[in-house]
């Protein structure tokens, strides 16, 4: 079996360049948004927190009021990352739901992201207002704001999202029951601690129980090859096989964690976005190829994850991309210096590895306290994160959050998903697993090349979003009328 695909993989090359089954990576989409989707702008507080800050800012909102009808209930969507699209308003599972339930659906670009910005520019005194608290905070009065002006008052209001905008749709149920009348969170993380080794360690479950031990071999291999390259000092071997744009610095621990986070993180992305079915297609070009482990890795990751371009690894342009404060640059077009942000000052969780980690151990917590620092500058103190943690597991529970009328969905192939809500104790919530399935495959509409599974995911969502939107009946009235 080995040998004919062997056979298979040089036939491929015989005949005319190089064939791979994977698709490639896919990059966040661009900023689109159909010209038929409303625009409009909600008027909010810069600091919600302290009364004495009177500033305020106008955000921009869209939404889809194609079916906006009688008894319609409000759904929001609350974007994931790097999504500055009106994609998921456009169409998606909950598109069709409001096309048969008369339903409103709204977004909106978190503070200090797309073209919500509440300060001048993104230093790291001006950050000071992006908190989760903040961006609650602007999700309660946004619902305030559309349900008056869109003569939808007293709707059921559904929040939803992917990915962090899971994550905060249910922490808005949790914290305003009686704004948010249910949520349902698309591969939500949860988990409120400073770093975690379960994301790398998950990819390599991914990758064995889709294929097997032998692809997950193959992928520990590479990444042990390229770190024997960079023991001997052989950075330009590296360079040619990633194509990298600068040589690695190989006696800079920064650097050589760079190029490793780099490719650990393309990976965990490629695998969230690709399934199962693109772990496996990975794999068989992995396994068809006759090259060495590191050189099989690295031509797949050149046609897969990086595209044609030279790849830019470098710790040195990570932090020179994400420091500039001004806005309409690389780093804060792409949110990911208000992302970097808000990890390094209150959400956490960062991926690392340790000595029992099956890929080399170049991502440690040192390392990304040292991109934190460096990218946020002497005024920062990384310690400050264990109390911000601790406030929001007092606030939301971390693994352990209750919440009623919330649908957690996960993706069981998402090396994230045990970051995740997987099962939960409240009899009005639901968890539900997607069998060979990564991030928020559910929030697309039902598709032909869904598999039965998903199909049967998506339909019971929807039931239960439909049974939320219900209003629940009034409770009866009091026998013995109390005396005053
Ligand atoms: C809304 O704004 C987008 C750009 O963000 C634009 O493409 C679209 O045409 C606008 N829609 C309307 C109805 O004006
Ligand atoms: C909403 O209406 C516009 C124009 O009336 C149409 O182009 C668009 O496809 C509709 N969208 C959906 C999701 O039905
Ligand atoms: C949707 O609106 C139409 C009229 O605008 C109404 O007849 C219908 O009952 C509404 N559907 C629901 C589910 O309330
Ligand atoms: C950032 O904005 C503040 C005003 O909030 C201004 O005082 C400061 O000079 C700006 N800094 C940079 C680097 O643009
Ligand atoms: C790394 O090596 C270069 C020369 O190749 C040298 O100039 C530099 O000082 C070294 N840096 C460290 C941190 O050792």
């Amino acid at each position: 079996m080995r040998t004919l695909l062997v056979l298979c993989g040089i036939a491929a090359l015989i005949g005319g360049g190089l064939a791979f089954k994977s698709q490639k990576y896919q990059k966040p989409a661009e900023h689109v948004t159909a010209d038929w989707i409303y625009n409009g702008t909600f008027r909010t507080r810069v600091d919600h927190f302290r009364a004495q800050d009177a500033r305020v800012v106008d955000f921009v909102y869209h939404a889809n009021l194609n079916f906006t009808g009688e008894n319609g209930p409000v759904y929001i969507y609350l974007k994931d990352a790097g999504d500055y699209t009106t994609r998921w308003i456009e169409s998606g599972l909950v598109v069709d739901l409001a096309r048969e339930s008369n339903g409103s659906i709204f977004t909106f670009d978190y503070r200090y992201f797309g073209n919500n910005r509440p300060t001048p520019n993104t230093t790291f005194e001006n950050l000071e207002f992006l908190t989760i608290e903040q961006i609650l905070a602007d999700v309660a009065q946004f619902v305030n704001y559309i349900t008056l002006f869109h003569d939808v008052y007293g709707s059921d209001v559904i929040i939803y999202g992917a990915g962090y905008g899971g994550t905060l749709a249910t922490w808005a149920r949790k914290k305003f029951p009686h704004i948010v009348d249910a949520a349902w969170s698309s591969s939500g993380i949860y988990e409120l601690i400073v770093a975690s080794l379960s994301v790398y360690d998950s990819l390599s479950y991914s990758i064995y129980r889709t294929s097997g031990a032998d692809c997950r071999n193959l992928v520990q291999e590479a990444f042990e090859e390229a770190e024997e390259l960079i023991a001997e000092n052989d950075a330009a071997s590296l360079q040619e096989l990633f194509n990298l744009c600068n040589p690695i610095v190989t006696n800079s621990t920064n650097d050589v964690s760079s190029f490793f986070q780099n490719y650990y993180d393309l990976l965990v992305d490629f695998v969230q976005t690709q399934h199962a079915s693109g772990i496996q297609d990975m794999c068989d070009d992995l396994e068809e190829s006759s090259l060495s482990p590191l050189e099989a890795f690295s031509e797949w990751a050149r046609f897969a994850l990086t595209g044609e371009q030279c790849f830019d690894a470098s710790y040195a342009s990570k932090i020179t991309q994400r420091s500039n404060p001004a806005w309409d640059e690389l780093g804060t077009l792409s949110g990911r210096r208000q992302w970097n942000y808000i990890q390094c000052t209150q959400a956490g969780l960062f991926q690392i590895t340790d000595d029992w980690t099956w890929l080399p151990n170049h991502v440690e917590l040192l390392y990304q306290i040292a991109v934190c620092q460096d990218v946020l500058g002497p005024d920062y103190v990384f310690d400050h994160i264990r109390a911000a943690l601790e406030f929001l597991r007092n606030q939301y529970g971390s693994l352990y959050l209750r919440s009623s009328r919330t649908i957690y969905t996960n993706g069981e192939v998402d090396p994230k998903m045990y970051n995740g809500i997987i099962y939960t104790t409240d009899p009005q919530s639901v968890a539900i697993s997607i069998p060979e399935h990564g991030r928020a495959s559910d929030i697309p509409p039902i598709q032909d090349t869904d598999s039965a599974e998903l199909v049967a995911v998506k339909e019971r969502i929807v039931e239960l979003l439909r049974d939320f939107t219900i209003p629940p009946p009034l409770p009866p009235p009091p026998t013995d009328a109390p005396l005053l």
